[in-house]
């Protein structure tokens, strides 16, 4: 008794030095993700770069201004907010500002270390693993990937009792998710066999056809409208100017004749190394449909650094940072005239390697973007319901990773984020869906009030043999859909084909350009935000894909069917359709 009560002196009046001391387990993984071991301690020199979320004052108000500006019966549709404006709402409570500066400046950590973002709620600093696991109670490993990779990981963190309701997320510490490119590498096809055909789809996909099948037709962007197509680019995925010039040569010859390319901006010490064997696929890909399709609308490429494959064994681990933390502060950082209209971004990884906290908090970066008039659309995966695998095949990895190992499908993040359009793929012309199409329920988001009527119209008619392996409440994705097979794409020198929901949410993306010039040059507002206006007004505007599953987990997966479906979403767009229904509200 007299022991406890001195704690509690000691805690309450004796100032912060022993207060910091008394942790309290902020988050922990129970079971450590499919695919990762560990054998030893980080390096105690490795140096870190924390990101640190701070809980917001109004944690709604943001959410509250979004639904008005994105929601297209309201009078407040299209008053997207300024840089500033969207930075009062997310600001943190001033308590938390002073906790946290109180607790770094108690570690040593010099004040104007401190990185922060414009609100104030997003902080980072450099500090070496023996320092982190000082402030944060936690021990750093290494932790190896079957895939040869390593990344710095601690399997629990804490904080002391009177930062803990102040923060938000600390990463990285417990998050083992990477960007994963959604695209996959097929084989080397002869330019006379593509150009045979250029504007069928059904054999191999190229600009000219995309045009065709999406009723793009004739449509000339006005290209002196502020609009342009942003495009993320991650894990040294570089963008080949060369291979990109050649593909329009043979793809977009007016894009050729103009000597339209796409500009780069590089972020986190991201690199652009244009040497013919550094061409990543998914870059090179992104690029030429992007730039073939919205043309002239600018397009602009962001080389995101902060994943370089490191050998744990030189004592130097440097795969330690959140580059969705440093592309999103540093795109926010612009003003409204600088951010592009749409950003198309091809990556992602299992919502559950992802934590809580951590998705919650990029989910509401997404939703900031969309506040100001930025259009985010994701690809929505590339392993069906799960891990691609069909009845039959040998299926072990869709499990919880939260100690229970309950069989469950495999949602995808940041698809399952609602604050972004998440983006399916089919094949093949009439179109169906296509068998990789990632597609479910998440576990993280609810379902939110757009998507309600469509996914309730759908959800009776899920086989009850899947009750159990989806959220029947969570938010449903994909939201939309476009080709997604037998894409032509320049690499390297040579033509080759490609598939994936990382063709399809490129295509989508710079249709999305292509509806915000249309509205721009006529006075009006880009489509921001898009979800609420997509299934409210838009959907009529999308062609119904009716055929189709995407397997995974050992089972057939979800089946298309008339209007929204958990693999082609509301369907793919016809661009003839969709500007008449705008055509409506101008
Ligand atoms: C949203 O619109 C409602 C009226 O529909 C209004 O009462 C409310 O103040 C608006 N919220 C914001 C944040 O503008
Ligand atoms: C934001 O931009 C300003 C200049 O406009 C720059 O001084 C500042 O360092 C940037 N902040 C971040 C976090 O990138
Ligand atoms: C788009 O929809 C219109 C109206 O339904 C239709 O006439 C047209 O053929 C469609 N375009 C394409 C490319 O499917
Ligand atoms: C192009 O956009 C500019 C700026 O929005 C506008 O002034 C101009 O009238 C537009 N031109 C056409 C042909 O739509
Ligand atoms: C289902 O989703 C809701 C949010 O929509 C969440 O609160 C709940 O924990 C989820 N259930 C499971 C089993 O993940
Ligand atoms: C391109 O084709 C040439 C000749 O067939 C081959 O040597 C080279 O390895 C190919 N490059 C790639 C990236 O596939
Ligand atoms: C550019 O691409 C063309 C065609 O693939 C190739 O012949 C040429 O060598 C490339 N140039 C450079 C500098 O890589």
């Amino acid at each position: 008794m007299i022991f406890i009560q001195l704690l509690f002196w000691a805690l309450t009046f004796s100032g912060s030095a022993l207060a910091w001391q008394s942790f309290l387990v902020k988050e922990s993984v129970s079971v450590i993700p499919r695919g990762w071991t560990t054998s030893s301690r980080a390096p105690p020199d490795h140096l870190l770069r924390l990101q640190i979320g701070l809980r917001q004052a109004d944690p709604t108000s943001l959410y509250d201004a979004l639904a008005n500006i994105s929601d297209p019966r309201h009078v407040q549709y299209g008053q997207h907010l300024e840089k500033e404006q969207v930075e009062a709402l997310v600001r943190p409570h001033p308590d938390a500002s002073e906790s946290i500066e109180a607790w770094l400046s108690h570690h040593g950590i010099p004040a104007g270390s401190v990185s922060r973002n414009g609100a104030g709620d997003w902080l980072s600093i450099e500090v070496p693993v023996h320092k982190a696991e000082h402030m944060l109670d936690a021990e750093y490993r290494i932790f190896e990937h079957e895939d040869g990779s390593s990344i710095v990981r601690c399997s629990s963190w804490s904080l002391p009792a009177d930062l803990y309701e102040h923060v938000e997320f600390i990463q990285p510490t417990t998050m083992f998710a990477r960007l994963k490119p959604q695209r996959s590498f097929v084989h080397s096809v002869s330019p006379g066999i593509v150009l045979a055909n250029p504007i069928d789809c059904s054999h191999y996909v190229t600009p000219d056809c995309i045009k065709e099948l999406y009723g793009i037709g004739s449509y000339r962007p006005n290209s002196s409208a502020p609009n342009h197509l942003g495009i993320a680019g991650y894990l040294e995925s570089y963008a080949n100017v060369n291979d990109t010039t050649f593909f329009y040569q043979e793809f977009a010859p007016k894009a050729f004749a103009d000597d339209f390319t796409f500009s780069v901006e590089l972020i986190n010490n991201g690199f652009n190394d244009q040497s013919e064997m550094a061409a990543s696929l998914e870059g090179n890909l992104d690029v030429q449909y992007g730039g073939s399709l919205s043309f002239p609308i600018p397009n602009t490429y962001y080389s995101t650094g902060g994943s370089p494959p490191f050998n744990p064994s030189s004592g130097t681990p440097q795969n330690t940072n959140e580059p969705y933390a440093e592309f999103l502060s540093y795109i926010l950082n612009k003003s409204n005239s600088e951010l592009p209209t749409v950003l198309s971004t091809s990556y992602g990884d299992e919502e559950q390697t992802v934590p809580y906290s951590y998705a919650v908090s990029v989910c509401n970066l997404f939703a900031q973007l969309g506040a100001r008039g930025v259009s985010v659309l994701f690809s929505s995966g590339d392993g069906g319901v799960g891990d691609g695998k069909g009845p039959g095949q040998d299926s072990l990895t869709c499990i919880s990773i939260d100690g229970n190992y309950t069989p469950m499908f495999l949602p995808f993040f940041p698809a399952t984020c609602p604050y972004v359009t998440a983006v399916g793929a089919t094949s093949g012309v009439p179109e169906t869906a296509a068998s990789f199409s990632g597609g479910g329920f998440s576990n993280y988001f609810s379902r939110p009030y757009w998507q309600e009527g469509a996914v309730n119209a759908y959800t009776p008619q899920i086989p009850s043999s899947y009750s159990g392996f989806y959220n029947a409440s969570g938010r449903a994705y994909p939201d939309v859909s476009a080709q997604g097979d037998n894409f032509i794409i320049r690499q390297s020198g040579n033509l080759t084909t490609g598939f994936g929901t990382s063709c399809s949410a490129p295509t989508l993306s710079s249709i999305i350009a292509l509806l915000n010039d249309f509205l721009m040059a006529r006075g009006k507002a880009p489509l921001g935000f898009l979800n609420p206006w997509l299934y409210i007004i838009g959907s009529t505007g999308f062609n119904d894909i009716v055929t189709g599953t995407n397997p995974g987990c050992g089972k057939n997966g979800f089946s298309a069917a008339v209007g929204w479906d958990p693999i082609t979403g509301v369907g793919t767009p016809n661009v003839t359709r969709l500007m008449s229904l705008l055509s409506l509200s101008l």
